[in-house]
């Protein structure tokens, strides 16, 4: 299996470290035979090189590795962040990757926030599109800078691009198991591009009469997802909707340090990467929680085959939140390298793994 890294900026670096420990860990334990590349892009190689992305790296990307693992993009030291996109959305658009994977799922109810005790059930994946909406970057500035500014930023919604996401739901929504497909979209107000939103779900939805359709304007999803998170199975929206979301999602499971998720076209070289960002002033200090980026390998191993090694990632990351071997966001008292060797030794000693599960 050959991975390629790339750590990026910030506490990218910090939680990667860990998460390929824990991949290096599970590699010897399942007898994963890993070849993992490590890949400089970031805001150190851009401040060098004036180069985001190399000619050709996209295409090496996919061709030559079967999946990336991505810590986080910015750096304060390159305020208009044009290398980060050039590297996040260029991966992202240029390999392909329609569908942005983010479970949201407690490890331990204890990191739940809410109130409601029924809450602590919350198991549902937000699936983002992820390569069109108001991502693409059309439009333009006229008049920049002057009080007669006039900013267009064009929402691209394709035919082709929705159906695929909505389809993935549905499909990945029976393959799961899972019984309820939930479209969220803003067609009250935006009754053009999210009229397609519309039409494609009452298309695709009839082809899957064993799973439940149902529809939230995204404003009525935020409230939803706060008020009764345990109703959702899979929910599908476009991709700056699935962008604040999963923030949110974030939150009800902890915080964004236990967040994970895939930038996926299922057959391909896909992308794994925590959900939060570089986090600057976290970065290098040794206080990153490492366990969303250590989620996105199991995601990732999930995603290429290898389902009981990610089990046993997930396994051990439950463990360690529950018996508190964990960083400071999440209640507990270690460092980012401390709770990845914690998570290294849960992998490889599963018979002390197995005790701590029956004391649960
Ligand atoms: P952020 O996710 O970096 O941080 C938001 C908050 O969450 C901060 O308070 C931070 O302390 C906390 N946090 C995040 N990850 C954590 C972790 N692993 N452990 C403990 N606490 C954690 O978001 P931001 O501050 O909005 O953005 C910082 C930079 O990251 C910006 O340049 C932004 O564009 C970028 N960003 C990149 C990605 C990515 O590369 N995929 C994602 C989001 C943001
Ligand atoms: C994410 C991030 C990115 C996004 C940013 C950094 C462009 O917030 O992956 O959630 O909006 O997709
Ligand atoms: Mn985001």
């Amino acid at each position: 299996m050959r991975i390629a890294v790339i750590p990026g900026d910030g506490i990218g670096a910090d939680v990667t470290a860990e998460a390929v420990k824990v991949l290096r860990a599970i590699g010897r334990v399942y007898g994963l035979a890993l070849d993992i590349e490590t890949l400089p892009y970031g805001a150190d190689y851009y401040l060098q090189t004036r180069t985001s992305l190399p000619a050709g790296a996209s295409r090496m990307l996919r061709d030559e590795f079967d999946a990336i693992l991505l810590g986080a993009l910015g750096d304060p030291r390159v305020p208009d962040m044009q290398y980060a996109r050039d590297i996040l959305l260029g991966i992202r658009f240029e390999l392909d990757l329609f569908v942005n994977f983010r479970p949201v799922k407690l490890l331990d109810p204890a990191l739940c926030p809410l109130k409601d005790p029924d809450a602590a059930r919350m198991d549902f994946v937000v699936l983002r599109e992820n390569t069109e909406g108001l991502y693409v970057n059309i439009g333009g500035r006229f008049k920049a800078g002057t009080d007669d500014e006039v900013a267009i930023q064009e929402e691209v919604n394709t035919y082709k691009g929705v159906h695929r996401i909505i389809r993935y739901a549905f499909e990945h929504a029976r393959a799961a198991g899972r019984r309820r497909v939930c479209m969220s979209d803003k067609s009250n107000a935006m009754n053009l591009g999210h009229a397609l939103w519309q039409r494609v779900f009452k298309e695709v939805a009839p082809a899957f009469p064993d799973i439940e359709a149902s529809h939230l304007y995204i404003d009525a999803l935020a409230l939803q997802m706060v008020r009764a998170p345990a109703q959702f199975d899979v929910v599908v929206t476009n991709n700056l909707f699935g962008d604040i979301v999963t923030d949110l999602g974030a939150a009800l499971q902890g915080g964004l340090g236990v967040a994970a998720s895939g930038n996926l076209h299922p057959g391909r070289t896909s992308m794994f990467e925590p959900v939060h960002g570089s986090a600057p002033a976290l970065a290098g200090r040794n206080v990153a929680n490492p366990i969303g980026a250590v989620l996105s390998v199991a995601l990732m191993l999930g995603f290429l085959g290898h389902q009981a090694a990610a089990d046993a990632i997930e396994r051990a990351a439950t463990i360690a939140v529950r018996e508190g071997h964990v960083t400071a966001d999440v209640g507990g008292t270690l460092g980012t390298r401390e709770t990845g060797d914690y998570l290294v030794k849960a992998i490889e000693q599963p018979a002390d793994t197995t005790k701590a599960l029956h004391r649960l």
